[in-house]
C-alpha cells in the first residue's frame, strides 16, 4: 500500500491552543483518594500527594485540568470540602453511589495544580445547585479580599486568589443520568444567567457551557442550537463529550471511530454558525471536548459501570478501571490527530481522565504507579504537538467500516513548532497487517534531516501494562523512516503508530 503525503509551508490550519491536550480529574473511584492523593503512602508530601504521580503528571506538560466533575459535580458542594478538615462532612455521592469524605476540596486541588504545573478548569453545579453557589465559589477562588468568601479562602490559608481562568457551567447537563437533568431549554436559560453573572465579576473569565454527552443523545444536535440560542454570547465554548468502545473486538471499525469524532466537531461547528448567524453576532464561540477517550474495558455493553464489585457507599472504590492496551494507542494517536487537525475550532480538551478512572496513569494503593499505553500517544502530542497545525492533504487507500466509509489506512496530522524549526508529523497506519509506504512532500520547509522517529507497534493488539509488566507496550526508536531530496520516505509497519521529528 502506497500513501502520498504533501504539507506545504504556507499552508496552516491554525494556531493550536495547547489547552488541547488538557485532563480531568472527577471524585470518582480512585481518581483521587488512592490517585493523587494517598498520605501513608512512601511517596507522599507533606500535602499528602503521591509524588510518583505528580511526576508522570507532570512529564506529561498537562496545560489545564477539570475538576470536580462530571457527573460527581451536579450534587456536590463545594462549601463541604473547605476549612478545617475534622469538620467536613461526609456526604453520598448521588453520581456513583460512593461515600465522600470532603478530605480534599477546592483549596487542596489548588496546591496539588501548582505542584503539577497545572491549571485549574472548575466546574460548577448547575445540577442541585445554581447561581448563588457558583458565584461563591468564583469569589471564594478569585477575589483579592475583603469580602465574605475571599476572605473565608485567606482564612482557610491562601492569601492570593487562585484566578482560575477557564469555568465549566455544569456537566452533561443533557443526560438523564445527571442529577437535576434539565432540558436544553431550562438549562440554557440557568446557564446564560449564572454566566451573566460570573462576567459581571471579571469580564475576562472563559465559560463553558455543556453540549451533548455524545453524538448518539436524542436531543444531539438540537441540544446545541437550543443551549446557545440561550447563552451564546455570554459564553465562550460549548463542551462535547465522547467515549469510544471495542466491545465486538473489530478492530477496524474501532478505529474508524475517530471518523466520527471528526464529524461531530464539523456538526457542532455548523450549529454554532447557525446561531453566530442568526444572532447577528460577533462573538466566537469554540468547542471544549472535556472528556474524551477510550472507555469500556471496565465497562458492561449495557453502558453501566459496574466493575464488578459492589461500589455501594463505599469510599473510593475501584471503578472505572479501564486497562487500556496497544489497540487503544492507535486509537488516541487518531483522536488526538483529530484534534490537531480541528484546532481552529477545538481550542480546549480534556483527556477523560488522569489518575486510575480511564486513564494513562494508573496506582495500586500503598504500591507503585505506572504508564498505561495510551500515555504515550497523549504526551507525545502534548510535547511535540505545539504550535501551528498545518494542511495536510493525504491520497492512499481506504476501507469501509460499519461506522463509517472511506476510513484512509493512514491517519495523520502535521504540526510545526512555535520556533519553525521542527515539524512533526503524527501517523497511525490502521491497516491489520500491510505496511504502508509513505511519500511526504514537504514543499518549501527546507527539511534538513530526521530528528527523531518514535515508534510503538506490538503483535499483540490487546497487550497491556500493569502493575507487574509496565514496559509491555513502550515506544522504542522508529526504522525504515528517512528524509531524501526533502521528502520523507520509508515504511510503517501495519497497526503502528508514529511520531517523526524533521528539522526545517
Ligand atoms: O468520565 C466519567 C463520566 O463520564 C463523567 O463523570 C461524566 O461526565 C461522563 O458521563
Amino acid at each position: 500500500m502506497k500513501a502520498r503525503v504533501s504539507v506545504h509551508r504556507d499552508f496552516k490550519i491554525s494556531t493550536i491552543d495547547d489547552r488541547i491536550y488538557s485532563a480531568f480529574l472527577e471524585h470518582l473511584g480512585r481518581a483521587v483518594y488512592g490517585g493523587i492523593y494517598e498520605p501513608g503512602h512512601p511517596t507522599a508530601d507533606a500535602d499528602g500527594f503521591r509524588g510518583d504521580v505528580l511526576d508522570l503528571v507532570r512529564d506529561l506538560n498537562i496545560p489545564l485540568v477539570r475538576y470536580p466533575g462530571g457527573n460527581f459535580v451536579s450534587n456536590y458542594d463545594w462549601m463541604d470540602g473547605i476549612g478545617p478538615r475534622d469538620k467536613r462532612p461526609t456526604r453520598l455521592d448521588l453520581a456513583w453511589r460512593t461515600t465522600e469524605t470532603n478530605e480534599i476540596g477546592t483549596d487542596e486541588f489548588m496546591r496539588w495544580c501548582r505542584k503539577a504545573n497545572t491549571e485549574p478548569m472548575m466546574a460548577v453545579n448547575l445540577g442541585t445547585k445554581g447561581f448563588t453557589e457558583a458565584l461563591a465559589l468564583l469569589e471564594y477562588c478569585n477575589h483579592k479580599g475583603g469580602s465574605y468568601w475571599s476572605d473565608l479562602r485567606r482564612k482557610n490559608g491562601a492569601s492570593h486568589p487562585y484566578g482560575v481562568k477557564v469555568w465549566c457551567l455544569g456537566n452533561e447537563m443533557d443526560g438523564p443520568w445527571q442529577m437535576n437533568h434539565r432540558t436544553a431549554y431550562e438549562y440554557g436559560r440557568i446557564a446564560n444567567e449564572v454566566a451573566r453573572g460570573m462576567k459581571t465579576f471579571d469580564a475576562s473569565l472563559q465559560l463553558v457551557a455543556c453540549g451533548s454527552s455524545h453524538a448518539n443523545m436524542p436531543t444531539y444536535p438540537d441540544w446545541e442550537r437550543e443551549v446557545l440560542e440561550e447563552c451564546y454570547d455570554n459564553v465562550d465554548y460549548i463542551s462535547l463529550h465522547t467515549y469510544w468502545q471495542n466491545y465486538e473486538s473489530d478492530s477496524l471499525n474501532f478505529l474508524a471511530k475517530t471518523v466520527l469524532l471528526d464529524r461531530y466537531i464539523g456538526t457542532v461547528s455548523g450549529v454554532i454558525d447557525y446561531v453566530k448567524a442568526k444572532r447577528r453576532s460577533r462573538h466566537d464561540v469554540h468547542i471544549s471536548f472535556d472528556e474524551w477517550n477510550v472507555w469500556y474495558h471496565s465497562r458492561k455493553p449495557d453502558g453501566s459501570n459496574d466493575d464488578g464489585k459492589d461500589a455501594f457507599w463505599r469510599t473510593a472504590p475501584p471503578i472505572l478501571e479501564d486497562v487500556y492496551n496497544f489497540e487503544d494507542v492507535l486509537l488516541v494517536g487518531c483522536a488526538l490527530n483529530t484534534f490537531i487537525r480541528r484546532s481552529d475550532r477545538v481550542r480546549v480538551a480534556c483527556i477523560a481522565q488522569l489518575v486510575n478512572v480511564i486513564a494513562p496513569i494508573m496506582t495500586e494503593n500503598g504500591g507503585p504507579a505506572w504508564k498505561q499505553t495510551t500515555y504515550y500517544p497523549y504526551q507525545f502530542a502534548s510535547l511535540y504537538g505545539r504550535g501551528d497545525a498545518m494542511n495536510v492533504a493525504v491520497d492512499c487507500p481506504t476501507y469501509d467500516a460499519k461506522v463509517a466509509d472511506d476510513v484512509p489506512y493512514l491517519d495523520v496530522a502535521a504540526v510545526r513548532a512555535p520556533d519553525a524549526r521542527m515539524l512533526t508529523l503524527f501517523m497511525v497506519n490502521r491497516h491489520p497487517t500491510e505496511a504502508l509506504s509513505i511519500d511526504v512532500d514537504l514543499a518549501g520547509f527546507d527539511a534538513t534531516e530526521i530528528a527523531q522517529h518514535i515508534s510503538i507497534a506490538n503483535s499483540d493488539l490487546g497487550a497491556t501494562n500493569t502493575a507487574k509488566h509496565q514496559n509491555r507496550v513502550v515506544p522504542t526508536k522508529g526504522q525504515g523512516v528517512g528524509l531524501r531530496d526533502g521528502r520523507v520516505g520509508g515504511q510503517l509497519a501495519g497497526r503502528s503508530y508514529h511520531v517523526i521529528r524533521i528539522r526545517i
